[in-house]
């Protein structure tokens, strides 16, 4: 498949430069498709036959194993979820941590893991992602780290294994912007989550949870996939392996949307993700820009250290004045705000929120786009 081809399946692509995978990545048109053909399927063949039945379980068993296979561990270490969000509540609530225990975690954190970090009642322990500060953190208390492999402030990538060996510690990896953009191995780890809905191209509702070791977490929110048997009172056997942790069943064409977006990525969007990820690096560097994105990082795109003071100010102003929908600049200082705000994702989270309600904000005109990032030098014409 060339890049072209890749691009083609997109339709968004056809409009627009879609620079926002970290939150919700582009759908591509056999994923609706399948998507909707699954739907359709149910409206007119029902929803409770046995046999639909059956084939969402043969499904959900597919599903595991291609996740399994896309971060490396068995089919039985991992369950499928909803989100990261999902994944980090289930191990916390499973830990049964209290306030003796101790959890690392570092600064630049998203809420879907601290948010349970925090509800787990455990001491929660910040330092900087750095690792000597996390291994300088853990105390005969310490019952977890809980970090990021790629941090999706400045795409730092932590390591994750070396960690895990320093502090033959349990260790919970947020893996929302990991996979999907580099190579994962979650091997060796004890907990790792997957989102579905991000750098996957899946659809939202998607996602997985590895367990290296089902048995050493407590299924402390059941749902009726958890059990194999139950007593009247509620006491269950757990299923064999981390399926036991799956919190609902998925909607069947979710699924189905997910596996077609799987089979679709490229062979070589690893390799070309990290290409282009440098290219804009050097790009920026020879420019003069200040960048906060290290060297030993993912394929986010790089950012500019700017943002810390001046970029996100100047950048929320220029929006404030612009009531329609559409955040296109007006001249050339609106346009290098325009180009900083694409390369810094940390203003983009924090303006999103407020931005919301104009539709469309989110999208520049493709052709526009690539007028700016050409003008600064950033791609060639
Ligand atoms: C590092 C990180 N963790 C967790 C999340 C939340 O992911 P999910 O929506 O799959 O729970 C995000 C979302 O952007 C993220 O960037």
């Amino acid at each position: 498949m060339t890049f072209d081809e890749a691009r083609a399946l997109f339709p968004v692509l056809e409009r627009y430069a879609y620079f926002q995978a970290g939150s919700v990545g582009p759908l591509s048109r056999a994923t609706l498709d399948a998507m909707a053909a699954d739907e359709e399927a149910s409206v007119v063949e029902g929803r409770g036959s046995a046999a639909r039945f059956e084939r969402i379980l043969e499904l959900r068993q597919e599903m595991r194993e291609q996740l399994a296979q896309l971060v490396g561990v068995e089919p039985g270490q991992i369950a499928l979820t909803a989100s990261t969000t999902d994944g980090c509540n289930i191990v916390l609530a499973g830990l049964d941590l209290g306030p003796d225990d101790e959890i690392v975690t570092t600064t630049d954190e998203h809420f879907g893991l601290v948010g349970p970090v925090h509800a787990s009642g455990a001491r929660v322990v910040v330092v900087d992602p750095d690792p000597d500060r996390i291994v300088d953190a853990v105390t005969p208390r310490t019952r977890l780290l809980a970090l990021s492999h790629v941090l999706w402030t400045t795409g730092q990538l932590l390591p994750v294994h070396d960690l895990k060996a320093r502090t033959g510690l349990p260790i919970l990896v947020d893996g929302a912007q990991s996979v999907g953009t580099i190579p994962v191995d979650a091997r060796g780890l004890d907990f790792y989550t997957v989102s579905g809905q991000k750098w996957l191209c899946g659809p939202e509702g998607t996602g997985g949870l590895v367990v290296a070791d089902p048995h050493a977490v407590r299924v402390a929110r059941p749902s009726y996939l958890s059990q194999q048997r139950h007593e009247p009172d509620g006491a269950f056997e757990p299923r064999e392996g981390a399926a036991r942790f799956e919190p609902n069943l998925t909607p069947n064409s979710a699924l189905v949307g997910l596996r077609v977006a799987l089979a679709q990525a490229p062979p070589w969007h690893f390799e070309r993700a990290a290409a282009m990820a440098e290219r804009l690096r050097e790009l920026l560097a020879e420019a003069g820009q200040d960048l906060v994105t290290p060297e030993e990082r993912a394929t986010l795109p790089p950012k500019l250290a700017v943002w810390r003071d001046k970029a996100t100010e100047e950048f929320w102003n220029t929006c404030r004045t612009h009531t329609d929908t559409s955040l296109w600049p007006a001249d050339a200082r609106e346009a290098q705000n325009l180009l900083d705000f694409f390369l810094l994702e940390k203003a983009f989270y924090e303006m999103e929120y407020e931005l919301m309600n104009r539709p469309g904000w989110l999208h520049v005109p493709l052709d526009g786009t690539l007028r700016i990032l050409t003008r600064h030098g950033v791609v060639t014409a």
